[in-house]
This record gives C-alpha cells, structure tokens and sequence, in this order.
C-alpha cells in the first residue's frame, strides 16, 4: 500500500490508523461496570413484546394523544446477499442516476470505466457516492439536491495510479466529483428522469466559491493566507446527511473533513487538530498538490470545514453559506423544527466513536413569509446530556459555561461540549423528528470501542444510559421527547426506540430489543427519515458479510418502523457491499427516491465497474410511498 493508498478503509477505520486511542480499560474494570449497571439495563430494555415502547415506557402518557400512525403498507421482504436491489411484492423500481451520468449535454459519453473521466467534463457529472438528498419544488419545477460524499479512487482513478493521485489534474478531478448536486427531476414512478440542462442544474464542489456566517465567521481562528477577511471560503467536503430548511433551502452538511487535510512538513499536533484528528497524511493527496490542504502552510484552513452549509435550489448564482452559529464537527445531518414560540431549532449528531448530539436554537422566530436573516447565524448551541434515569438536558455552550470564546466555542464545539459535561454517544448518524408530534430520533450507528478505549468526548463511563453496550457492534435508536412537547424545552425525556441485536447468536442485550426478531434483524442503524404519514424509515450502514455476530442479517437494507407500537419491517435489501443512504420522495409522494452507496460488483449495469446511484421506487397499483 501506498502512503495514500487508504480506499479500501471506512472513514472511522482511516481516523484510527492515523490515530490509534490506547487501550485504557482493564478487564476487570469492564466486568464490574457491566455487573454494576444490569439492574439499569434491565428497566430501559424492559420493552414488552409487541406493546407500544413509548406507551410502556416513561413517555406514554405524552405520547397518548397523538394520531394513529398508519400500519405497513406491504408485504416484508427477506433478507438479501446477491448484488441486486429487492423490494415488496407490487413495487418497481429503476435507476434514476449513476454516478458520471451528465448533468448538461456536453458531458454525454464522458463517462468512461477507463482511463476514466476528463478534469474538463468531472463537474458536468452526477457526483460519486450518493448521500443525503431533499426534494424542492422551485417554479413549478421538481428538483433534487443531493450529496456527493466522497471518492473512491480505485474505481475514479486510471488503473496506472493505483488509487493514489498522480498529478494535480487527477487531485482537481476528484475535488469535482464530490460535494453537491443540484439537478431537476421530471415525472413520477417509471416515467421519472433527470432534466439535461435545465437552468437548475449546477455542481457544486471542492472548489465552489462560499460565504460564512455567525460568530466565527471572520474570527482570526478561520482567516487564511488566501482570505485574510475570513468571511469567503472555498469548497464544502465530505457531504454526508442532509437537512431541509422551513424555507425552501437546503443543508449540507461537512462530516469526515479532516482526512483532506495532511502536512507536508513535521508538525506537533494542536489540541484542536489532535481532537478532530487532522494531521499526518491525507486521504487523497490533496495536500501534495494543493498548499490550502497543507496544515503546516495553511494551519486554519480545517477551521473553515465541518460545517452546515445552506444552499439555494432557487438560484444557481447564489454562494453557498457556512453557518458557523451550528457548530464545527462531523456532522452527519441537520433535522430542522420550530419551537412553539416560532424560534428555529436544528438538531445534529456528530458522528465519532464518543462524541455528542447538539441542537441550535435560534434567537428570533418566523413564520411563512417573513424575512430569514439571523436565524441560522444569531442563536445558542447546546450539547445533549442523557441522564441514566431517562431525563435528559439542553446544556447551553456560552463563554460563561465553557470559558472559551463565541468563535472557540463555534469552531472547537467538541471541546466546549466536554467541558460542560455531554453525554458520549455511540457516533451519532441522521436525526429524524416526528411530523406528528414533537419526538425526535437518533441513530447511534455502532461503537466497538464502547468499554474498551476512552471516549473520545472525555467523560470515564465505560457505558451509559443510551449507549448501554460495550463492544456494541449493532447500534441503537435513541428518541426524546422535549419538556411540553416543545422543542424550545430544556429538558426532555428519553428512551430506545429499538437497540439492534442478533437474537439466532445471542440471548442476552445483544440479542437486541423485542422488537427485533430473526425475521427483521439489522444493524447499523444509519440514514433516517419520517414520511408524511409518521412512519420512520431507517436505512442501515454495517457489516454485510452475513456471517458470525451478522449471520443472518443480509446486505444492507431498508427498513420501517412503526413508532407507536415498535414494529419494524425490512422494505428493501441493497446489493452487497453498498449501503443504504439518502432518502426523499417526489413532490407526488407517489416515488421514493433511495440513495445506494459503495455499491460491489458491477452493480447497476452488471458488467463493468460498481457506480453508485439513486434509484427510483414506486407502487405498482400508483398510490403513494410514504
Ligand atoms: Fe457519512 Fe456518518 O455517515
Ligand atoms: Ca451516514
Ligand atoms: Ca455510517
């Protein structure tokens, strides 16, 4: 392997191997943490087959009024291991998009297995390695906003470079194939299509000139040698979940930035570098090519990365805008709602083994029409904490709280949240909140180092409340519920909507929670998004080798939940290798649209290279998905 030669490894396995935690818990510190809490676990699992989790649980009597969610409109499905999409009995689905399809006519045919694409045509393309997607109606026109997370250079790259970057055109060609796409979407169910050239249609890369907003932004903390205002950074990178503004933007949001990033000399690693695990060598070289990559040259340059950054579908012109007031991390996405006063409210995760879930509240309200100025850049950012008895609290991440300033506080948010205490979570994926009420869930994807090595966020507790298993290589969903049932509350109460498991290989809290069973089993919770009728879609992101702890559970999958009564049905199977991320419907409902990622063999054209893509999915009879 070459220095950076590292595709074969996820984004969590690379922060390791550039910066590996110690071992740090003895085996019989472990064990009396375990004996010590079985009689919590007890009371948080103590779920009830069949029963309603909420309605059993410390939530029910809030959760009683709500309207009755509608039961599953199909048949389940089992579980899948060949390099094919499955869906129910009375549902099609097609290819909506590959990765390298044009987006405008003069890149028809540059798609190419090998040497691959042309610098010239590699922003004139669908991005590789769909994710996070909205769907926007903007003058009548059906428009899809899309993430391009990241690159896979042993199937961009020509086979000469071996996954590594040669040259500085083949840096420049995988800065365009990732970011943001914006394209218009015509038609519904199998007459679905992207519009070529429509005036909408725009990439937005590595490179795309961009503003930033709220406390941060001209802060010394993010002013470069190529922007000495601070205020005008270019690109947004590693897009991976997605957030819809109240009014009609969408959000982007920056997770996995720090392996871009590299150092061409040797460099004594900041705490702040050390915490987002940025130094050594880049994923892709960029550094080698490009001195804005390059932390001993441009040492603030990660500063301006790791953000939600807001898009306007409407105008292809306009300059995408970083709003700092939300926090720098690993974002995984941006849940917009509104508190009962009017104010704003955006939940996030940061998704790392140990760090924490935020929420942004903004200090002024709106309502349709009025003006949006200040709502995502004039707010207070808070940290989640989870107490063990099933309550939780907002802590507020102010100067009198953490000792740092507005801009620290902003561009080092994880360090601020652990010195007020937040709660270290199982590397929080997509947070979905309930349009029928004002629950709110969160994936917590898997956590193998959970007991094992320190968390990341600082606190010593080997598990805790929400993240209840060590080694946990299955996940969990978390969901709250704020004080009131207004998300402007300081406080909520919680519980786990379902805690993955393998219940043919284990009878124990790995076997996971009721309301998994051999014929729904997953794990790795991971995108996730309520349709209109309250039902949660989950998409998973694990182990698909359908062996060991994952005999049993297929390839990557689709599944719903009923968030009443806990059942979950497996709706859809990825083919193996991919996982499952990226979800919205057609302004009709009448199509859902379903992100494949990494795909393996030579999926979707069955010969040839593996190309990520977006499907389309639709009811035979034409009534509405979701
Ligand atoms: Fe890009 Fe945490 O998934
Ligand atoms: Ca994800
Ligand atoms: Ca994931």
């Amino acid at each position: 392997m070459s220095k950076h030669d590292t595709s074969d490894l996820s984004w969590d396995d690379f922060d390791e191997m550039r910066d590996p935690r110690a071992d740090a818990n003895g085996f019989d510190a472990v064990v009396e943490r375990a004996i010590g809490r079985r009689g919590f676990l007890g009371g948080v699992l103590a779920f009830g087959s069949g029963a309603a989790v909420f309605g059993s649980g410390v939530l029910g009597s809030a959760t009683s009024a709500r309207a009755q969610a509608a039961a599953f409109d199909f048949a389940p499905i089992g579980i899948a291991t060949d390099h094919e999409i499955h869906v129910p009995a009375g549902y099609q689905w097609k290819t909506l998009v590959r990765y390298g399809d044009p987006l405008f006519a003069e890149a028809d045919g540059a798609y190419n297995d090998e040497p691959g694409l042309s610098v010239a045509m590699s922003d004139k393309i669908f991005g590789e390695n769909t994710d996070g997607m909205e769907t926007f109606e903007v003058d009548g026109r059906q428009v899809i906003v899309v993430n391009s997370e990241y690159a896979n250079p042993k199937i961009n790259l020509p086979a000469a470079s071996a996954g590594t970057p040669a040259n500085a055109d083949e840096v420049m060609m995988l800065k365009n194939i990732q970011g943001v796409t914006v394209m218009e979407v015509s038609g519904t169910r199998d007459g679905v299509s992207v519009v070529k050239d429509s005036p909408l249609n725009r990439r937005i890369t590595h490179e795309t000139q961009m503003t930033m907003d709220g406390p941060a932004a001209g802060s010394d903390l993010v002013k470069t040698k190529a922007d000495a205002t601070g205020m005008a950074p270019k690109g947004t990178m590693n897009n991976c979940g997605s957030g819809k503004t109240l009014w009609g933007t969408y959000l982007t949001c920056e997770e996995n930035f720090n392996g871009y990033f590299g150092t061409t000399a040797e460099k004594e690693p900041t705490a702040g570098e050390k915490r987002y695990g940025i130094g050594g060598s880049s994923r892709y070289a960029y550094e080698v090519y490009d001195e804005r990559f390059d932390i001993s040259k441009e040492p603030n340059e990660p500063h301006r990365h790791g953000w939600v950054t807001e898009i306007d579908p409407a105008d292809p012109t306009s300059a995408p805008v970083k709003h700092t007031a939300l926090g720098r991390f690993k974002h995984e996405n941006a849940e917009m709602v509104q508190a009962a006063d009017g104010r704003i409210v955006v939940y996030m995760g940061d998704d790392e083994r140990g760090e924490f879930i935020y929420r942004y509240v903004s200090n002024g309200t709106w309502a349709e029409g009025q003006p949006t100025d200040g709502l995502l850049s004039d707010g207070t950012l808070y940290v989640a904490r989870f107490n063990d008895d099933q309550t939780g609290e907002w802590l507020p991440l102010t100067p009198e709280t953490t000792g740092m300033s507005a801009a620290e506080i902003l561009v080092f948010a994880r360090m601020a949240g652990s010195k007020v205490g937040a709660t270290t979570m199982d590397r929080p994926e997509w947070i979905a909140a309930n349009p029928l009420n004002a629950e709110v869930y969160c994936a917590l994807t898997n956590n193998k180092n959970r007991g094992v090595k320190p968390n990341a966020g600082g606190d010593d507790t080997a598990v805790n409340g929400p993240n209840p298993r060590e080694t946990n290589n299955y996940g969990q969903i978390v969901r709250w519920m704020p004080s009131g049932e207004d998300h402007g509350s300081d406080d909520f109460a919680w519980d786990l909507y379902v805690m993955a498991g393998n219940p043919t290989v284990y009878d124990n809290a790995y076997a996971g929670s009721p309301n998994v069973t051999e014929g729904n089993m997953f794990n790795s919770p991971d995108g996730m998004a309520f349709d209109s009728k309250g039902m949660l879609w989950i998409q998973t992101d694990g182990d698909d080798s359908n062996e060991g702890e994952f005999a049993g559970q297929g390839n990557n999958q689709m599944l719903v939940g009923n968030p009443e009564t806990g059942e979950i049905a497996r709706f859809l199977t990825a083919p193996n290798g991919a996982e499952v991320t990226g979800l919205c419907w057609s302004l009709d409902r009448k199509t859902a649209f379903v992100g494949i990622q990494h795909p393996g063999g030579s999926w979707p054209d069955g010969a040839g290279k593996p190309r990520s893509a977006i499907i389309a999915v639709w009811r035979e009879d034409g009534a509405t998905v979701g």
